[in-house]
């Protein structure tokens, strides 16, 4: 059942080719230059009147969530509020009824998302899921969705459901945009066929394992570390640190590289590894002064880099490289390193990778 792969995250990480694949197959008619999800489809004046899209989810979903709201934003100009549903559920939130809201559960089963929605619904909002159990209970609470169709997920760190929920979001946003007009023909069919090359880009990214392996061995036994990535890829970091807390028990903060200054940068000594998204396209200039100033406080740092990039090398102890795409899109990429560096280091610390001590694969209960 783990398919050869000694862990199911292993194995999961290693699916996401295939499972983005699977998430947009008749979904997105490249060539017609087409998105068509009966979902959103059968409700298209909600989203295109909608005040403003709520996103409410927890964990990796949340994660996934935060990427969307610059997804959104930037498509289709649509403002986007991302909550934590345990947060959202308690606080009395003001929520209109031309509000969409849009829930993201891998399994459908979480028991705050669920109660953010059951608010949501009683307000009057439109509420849409993205789930990726088929049947779930929040797949059923929702007034429309659209699945991932990512197959099964058993381990308890979240890998492929994360990837392909940022799928779905940005084939929504993408649909959005051309039915507002708000990006130009030629660029929605540039991002279309840059989500097409997605797949085989992640399967480029997996070619460094075993560089990352050497990561991992060099740094598994630090107590703390820090994950910096900015624009899109803030959330990618705020991810990265969620995977290596989860599994290997190893003390992560991710942040906005910007925000290190105002506080984080006090921790930065040379026990402190710093893994720093620095892809070309995204604030590239202002990530590298970001690195400059952790080195010269000797922080090691761990650059997730476009192919072929040298300044990052020059000044970063080690670095991984991702395929060049799109910015929107890079956090499918710069994604797929961090989750394995914490594979590895959880691996090395022989710690149970697909079922961590006090973990549950849906927390059913809040
Ligand atoms: O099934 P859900 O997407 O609703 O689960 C949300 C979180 O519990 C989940 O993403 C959790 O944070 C993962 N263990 C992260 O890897």
């Amino acid at each position: 059942e783990k398919n050869g792969y000694d862990h199911f995250m292993l194995k999961e990480i290693y699916e996401q080719p295939d499972a983005i694949t699977d998430t947009y197959r008749g979904r997105m008619l490249v060539d017609q230059g087409i998105v068509r999800m009966a979902g959103v489809d059968d409700n298209i004046s909600k989203f295109l009147n909608a005040r403003r899209i709520l996103i409410v989810a927890c964990g990796t979903s949340w994660h996934a969530g935060l990427v969307a709201e610059y997804i959104f934003e930037d498509f289709a100009r649509i403002p986007v509020e991302v909550e934590y549903a345990s947060e959202f559920r308690y606080r009395n939130p003001v929520i209109y009824r031309d509000d969409v809201v849009i829930a993201i559960s891998q399994s459908g089963e979480t028991a705050d998302t669920m109660a953010a929605i059951k608010l949501a619904k009683e307000k009057g909002a439109f509420v849409f899921g993205v789930c990726n159990v088929v049947g779930s209970s929040i797949s059923r609470e929702t007034h429309a969705g659209a699945y991932t169709h990512a197959g099964p997920e058993i381990g308890v760190a979240s890998t492929k459901a994360f990837t392909t929920q940022i799928t779905v979001l940005s084939l929504i946003a993408l649909k959005l945009a051309k039915e507002k007009g708000t990006i130009s023909n030629s660029d929605f069919h540039l991002y279309l066929r840059e989500l097409e090359l997605i797949p085989n880009k992640i399967k480029e990214a997996l070619q460094s394992n075993e560089h990352i392996t050497d990561v991992a061995r060099k740094y598994k036994d630090a107590s703390n570390f820090l994950y910096l990535g900015r624009g899109f890829n803030f959330p990618v970091a705020l991810e990265g640190a969620l995977k290596l807390k989860e599994i290997s028990y190893i003390h992560a903060e991710g942040y906005p590289a910007a925000e290190m200054k105002h506080g984080p940068i006090a921790l930065i000594d040379e026990m402190m590894p710093v893994v720093v998204i620095a892809t070309r396209k995204g604030h590239y200039e202002k990530v590298i002064s970001n690195i400059q100033e952790i080195k010269s406080r000797k922080g090691k740092i761990i650059g997730i880099v476009t192919k072929g990039d040298k300044e990052v090398r020059e000044l970063a102890d080690y670095v991984i490289e991702v395929p060049e795409t799109v910015e929107a899109f890079t956090p499918l990429l710069t994604t797929i390193p961090l989750q394995l560096l914490s594979y590895h280091i959880a691996l090395m610390l022989d710690k149970n990778v697909d079922q961590p001590r006090n973990l549950a694969k849906s927390v059913t209960v809040e």
